[in-house]
């Protein structure tokens, strides 16, 4: 294995782009990412990126292998993870959402989710007694199936929700990307973090 002067974790899929366009921005220098089938783009010495699933980019950063990462608020609030997160980059704006099928009214007994410490968090503040299931993707199915009588899911643009037929019935929690760093690499790359959290937050102004 190659060594870099600063690896960098980005989630592929729906934000990966606009990840990799703001750390540019502010002035990383990343590497291309030429050939799709690649994991971990970078040359030896340089600022080396990997291309994660969303939910592996916490687990990176938090041990060190990736010093920064970027990933969405609603990740962030699941991962149970001790990171510093110094800017919200505002993008991949979405919101976690409890989700039922329309008219159901009825005690909630089990909920789907791909947020499972997220979801048991709010049945343990609410005092709910439901069972979480835990699912990988396409939650939705788990309302419309009877699979479950509720789930927590996003909600972007309410498409998917709108073509499920289901209703969003609460706003649970809202997210956008955030910059994540390992908080040990803080201090050990300093000078060349500093710098780019300052620009980050810059950029990401309103
Ligand atoms: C996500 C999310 C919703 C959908 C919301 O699914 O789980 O299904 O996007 O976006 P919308 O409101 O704009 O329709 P995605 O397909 O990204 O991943 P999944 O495999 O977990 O379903
Ligand atoms: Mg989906």
């Amino acid at each position: 294995m190659k060594r870099f002067r600063l690896t960098v974790a980005l989630p592929k899929g729906r934000i990966f782009q606009e990840a990799y366009e703001a750390l540019k921005r502010a002035g990383l220098p990343l590497p291309p990412v030429e050939n799709a089938r690649a994991l971990l783009h970078g040359e030896e010495g340089g600022v080396a990126l990997l291309e994660l699933r969303n939910k592996d980019v916490p687990v990176y950063v938090d041990l060190g292998i990736a010093e920064i990462g970027v990933v969405g608020k609603d990740v962030l609030l699941d991962s149970g993870r001790d990171l510093y997160e110094p800017v919200d980059l505002g993008f991949g704006a979405c919101r976690l959402s409890l989700i039922r099928r329309p008219g159901d009214t009825g005690p909630i007994r089990r909920i789907a989710t791909k947020y499972p410490n997220f979801t048991a968090r709010l049945l343990k503040e609410r005092g709910w007694a439901a069972d979480v299931v835990e699912l990988s993707g396409n939650i939705e199915l788990a309302a419309v199936t009877g699979l479950a009588d509720a789930v927590v899911d996003v909600v972007q643009t309410g498409a998917t929700l709108r073509a499920a037929g289901l209703v969003e019935v609460e706003v649970l929690a809202h997210s956008t990307a955030r910059l994540v760093v390992n908080r040990q690499a803080l201090k050990l790359k300093r000078d060349l973090l500093k710098p780019l959290i300052a620009r980050l937050r810059e950029l990401a102004q309103p």
